[in-house]
């Protein structure tokens, strides 16, 4: 008889905003799945007025905005927060602040980060204009481990798309979007497969 493929204990999960959200719902989608090794039972937004908050709204999750103006000090306040609420994995998705060396070390290969581009290419923001103004005929996105540096840890996974001619910064931004939700599940299913 074949074995059948599970996620026995699903891995809670905290996911970590500052925007839009559109990679939050995806993965909110995600981890109602019955296939899915991610339950996400937190959502944290440094920027209270981040549209994304609506989602953790609809689907009934927990969450909470930190304030950054002193980081330290909301970073010491989250980490309390993640471990009472027993969190194991973090999943940071348009999340705009970088964590300090102090934070990751607590979630060391437990914190991912997607990017819109073919990294090491194009770190940091603005990426799409950039490829555009160096007349790149690629670029993607890729899912990443989180190190202290910005942009920079071991990559798991990533999406070569071809760019258009006379393609704009906003149209390159859509069609990228759209590969990073499917590449964001992608993802997790490569590290947590059983
Ligand atoms: C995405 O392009 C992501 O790669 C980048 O920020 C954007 C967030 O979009 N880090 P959204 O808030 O998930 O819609």
């Amino acid at each position: 008889m074949k074995k059948s493929v599970g996620f026995k204990k699903k891995i809670d999960t905290a996911v970590f905003i500052s925007g839009k959200g559109s990679n939050l719902k995806n993965l909110i989608k995600f981890s109602l799945q019955k296939k899915t090794p991610i339950k996400i039972q937190y959502v944290i937004s440094n920027n209270k007025k981040a549209a994304g908050l609506r989602y953790p709204k609809k689907y009934n999750i927990d969450y909470k905005v930190y304030n950054f103006l002193n980081k330290s000090k909301a970073e010491i306040q989250i980490l309390k927060d993640l471990k009472k609420k027993k969190i194991k994995l973090i999943c940071l998705a348009g999340f705009m602040k970088l964590l300090s060396k102090n934070f990751i070390r607590k979630f060391r290969y437990r914190i991912l980060n997607i990017h819109p581009s073919l990294l090491p290419k194009y770190k940091g923001l603005n990426t799409h204009k950039r490829v555009l103004k160096n007349n790149e005929k690629f670029s993607g996105c890729t899912v990443h481990f989180v190190n202290s540096k910005l942009d920079s840890g071991k990559i798991i996974i990533q999406k070569k798309v071809k760019i258009k001619k006379n393609e704009n910064h906003k149209a390159l931004e859509k069609k990228i979007l759209k590969q990073e939700h499917i590449l964001y599940k992608k993802a997790l299913m490569k590290i947590f497969s059983p």
